[in-house]
């Protein structure tokens, strides 16, 4: 949407946080170096055939030996924030805290030590997607105790690095990690279990992240003041046929199993979404299941789980028209469940990864949902971006205008629909290992020549547009 006159000189609030994020394995390399137990990640890319070209994030953009240039790569963007996760297994190899990995505490020290000298505040993810090995031999998510160790690392990191650390996020984007890693079986563990452990997988995300936020809360926020949340992945839905009830009622579904999911329990209520409650109830019953596929929150956990976060944490990438899709009861799924179908309009470009159509106008949309849905609360956007095929030109004009109207839809949603959104972290600030595709989907603000030993970062068309926008706090006319 093109800027009203009276928003032409608007400016984004003050404070308003700028950032670029990035996530331990595909950015760091040093997979086996000084002490750092094995990931799931690492199980996963070294074996044959889950991968685009067998390709692993051993090295990936060697992070862990070249942070000094990602912090030049920060400066040069004029970052406010810089939103990294810890890797979970270089810590806690053993993903317990009886035993400590110095060296992996030292990496995350001087990183946090140089942001701050540099007047760049962090943001921690505490797992981002790589849990660590030994975890995942004794039943990983799907095992209930992971609550209580889930617990302890937090714990543990607040205690080590919360005198510096003020704002963090227990997980980032449940609803992938469950449904790609025990639905569809393409991210570690690779389970193909339909319809059963992602809701039971999703059940345990959600109580080790409240669980951790009240630690958080009563052991150490009176001292340290920070701020604890989780990052959330939505898509905005549209209906396919405005005018069929059939259509609007599954863009409903498709909104509660993505966001609703996870964003209801955590901000309204305690529980689910009653649609994804009596959906998922419904089918089980028909298909002879005694109780629900999706499990019951007890109503002493409804109680710990609701209002377990300080903030907002959104992940958005793209949109979807979605149309009413009837599937046959005997199929039990994540995506029979929600008898919903999302499509990619054909105007919208997709540059890149295929799901990523580049839709911006849709976050506008979304972040007025979320304050209408989820009480008002202060957003921050914790990831969006482009993605092109690689290897990428550095003239990225695409990935230029991409930016500037997705700030723009932002703007527009603070001053026109009064959102609350504190700070946008744009993914990412280097190209890097992007999971089931490799290096072969760029979606850097560096580019990193990953065929040359040294990793040389190269910033990109769309690096300096962002910096020009961050150093205007908005656009100039
Ligand atoms: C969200 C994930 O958090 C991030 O790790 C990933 O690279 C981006 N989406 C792009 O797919």
């Amino acid at each position: 949407m093109p800027f009203s006159d009276e928003l032409k000189n608007a400016t984004f609030p003050e404070g308003f946080a700028w950032g670029a994020a990035t996530a331990a394995y595909q950015v760091e390399g040093g997979w086996n170096v000084d002490g750092k137990g094995p990931s799931i990640w690492d199980t996963f890319t070294h074996q044959k055939g889950k991968i685009f070209q067998d390709q692993t994030g051993d090295r990936a953009c060697n992070s862990y030996e070249l942070w000094e240039e990602d912090l030049k790569c920060i400066k040069q963007l004029g970052l406010s924030h810089y939103r990294l996760s810890f890797s979970w297994s270089r810590l806690l190899p053993e993903g317990t805290a009886c035993n400590i990995n110095k060296k992996g505490v030292a990496y995350y020290d001087r990183i946090i030590n140089d942001l701050l000298t540099n007047k760049v505040t962090p943001m921690v993810t505490l797992n981002h997607f790589d849990l660590p090995q030994a975890l995942e031999d004794k039943g990983g998510w799907k095992n209930e105790q992971i609550v209580d160790i889930f617990d302890e690392y937090a714990k543990f990191c607040f205690q080590t690095f919360g005198d510096r650390v003020k704002l963090w996020l227990t997980l980032n984007e449940p609803h992938v990690s469950a449904n790609l890693g025990y639905e569809e079986g393409i991210f570690p563990p690779g389970l193909k279990e339909p319809g059963m452990s992602v809701y039971q997988v999703g059940h345990n995300m959600i109580k080790s992240h409240a669980k951790a936020w009240h630690s958080y809360n009563t052991i150490f926020r009176q001292e340290q003041k920070g701020l604890v949340s989780l990052a959330l992945n939505s898509d905005w839905a549209e209906p396919f046929d405005p005018s069929s009830q059939d259509d609007i009622n599954a863009t409903d579904r498709y909104m509660a199993f993505m966001l609703g999911w996870f964003a209801n329990p955590i901000f309204v209520d305690g529980d689910y979404p009653a649609i994804m409650k009596s959906q998922i109830k419904a089918r089980s019953e028909k298909q002879g299941f005694v109780s629900s596929r999706l499990p019951e929150f007890t109503k002493e956990e409804q109680n710990m789980i609701k209002g377990s976060a300080d903030f907002f944490a959104l992940n958005y990438y793209t949109s979807r028209k979605v149309k009413y899709s009837k599937s046959p009861l005997k199929m039990q799924s994540f995506k029979t469940d929600k008898e919903a179908e999302g499509i990619i309009d054909p105007s919208w470009p997709v540059p890149g990864v295929a799901w990523l159509a580049v839709v911006p106008w849709g976050l506008r949309k979304l972040l007025e949902y979320i304050k209408k849905t989820c009480n008002d609360p202060k957003i921050y956007i914790t990831e969006n971006g482009f993605s092109l095929m690689g290897p990428a030109s550095l003239e990225d004009n695409q990935r230029c205008q991409f930016y500037r109207e997705t700030l723009q839809e932002i703007l527009i949603a603070i001053h026109q629909d009064g959102v609350d959104v504190r700070g946008y972290f744009a993914w990412s600030l280097l190209d890097n290992f992007e999971w089931a595709c490799g290096y072969s989907v760029r979606f850097g603000l560096f580019q990193v020549d990953f065929e040359n030993p040294e990793f040389p970062r190269t910033m990109y068309k769309s690096g300096k547009e962002y910096a020009t926008i961050i150093s205007c706090n908005g656009f100039v006319n």
